[in-house]
């Protein structure tokens, strides 16, 4: 498995399991999934370019709560096995950064999230993905990550462990996600 920068010719791959009901957004499920086939209908470039986006260029973001927000610096990678039975997509794993030394906004849920089609899961997609990520971020100049979970999922978090993360605390992810607990692990970079 290794991770691509989304182009054209993963879109099929891609679309296909947001049409088998996967989601890459853990927060906003489905509604996010149905979003993103309409936007690939309508405009699959301008969606390539948001996977991508460094300057943060994009327009804001909608959080669960239906609130907006200023994008921040982001760059989106799918999983992608060429080998792999049931075609080559795996999954998608972001990353969002603020400057050198200021801490992310309240409202971004830690540096890096990712989910895998469930159809794929279990094989340590999501824990290699997240080695390869780390040095993507060590690229942009970021000295240590922070990932966040909810309580009850284990497996994000043996994932996050698997890459050395440490439990920094149990947090409330504030209105915008009522107020729902959260936990925030830390991994740095070397
Ligand atoms: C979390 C997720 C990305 C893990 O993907 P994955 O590719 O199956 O993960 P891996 O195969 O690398 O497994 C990592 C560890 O979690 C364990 N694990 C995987 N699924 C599990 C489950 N449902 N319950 C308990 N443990 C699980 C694996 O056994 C492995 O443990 P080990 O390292 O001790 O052997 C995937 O379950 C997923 O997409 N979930 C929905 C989205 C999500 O929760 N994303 C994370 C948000 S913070």
């Amino acid at each position: 498995m290794k991770l691509v920068r989304p182009g054209p010719e993963h879109l099929p791959g891609y679309c296909a399991a947001l049409q088998r009901g996967w989601s890459p957004d853990n927060v906003r499920g489905a509604v996010a999934a149905q979003e993103m086939l309409q936007r690939i209908t309508e405009d699959a470039e301008g969606f390539l370019a948001l996977a991508h986006d460094p300057e943060a260029r994009g327009p804001a973001v909608t959080l669960p709560d239906g609130t907006q927000r200023p994008r921040i610096p982001s760059l989106t990678r799918w999983m992608w096995d060429e080998a792999g039975d049931e075609g080559g997509f795996v999954g998608s794993i972001g990353l969002r950064w603020t400057p050198p030394g200021t801490p992310l906004p309240p409202h971004v849920l830690g540096h890096i999230g990712y989910a895998v089609v469930p159809w794929k899961q279990r094989q340590g997609h999501a824990t290699h993905a997240l080695a390869l990520m780390l040095r993507l971020a060590r690229e942009q100049g970021l000295g240590h990550v922070e990932i966040t979970t909810d309580p009850d999922n284990l497996a994000s978090q043996r994932v996050i462990i698997a890459n050395e993360g440490v439990l920094i605390e149990r947090f409330d992810k504030g209105a915008a996600y009522g107020h729902l607990p959260g936990l925030r692990y830390r991994i740095a970079i070397e």
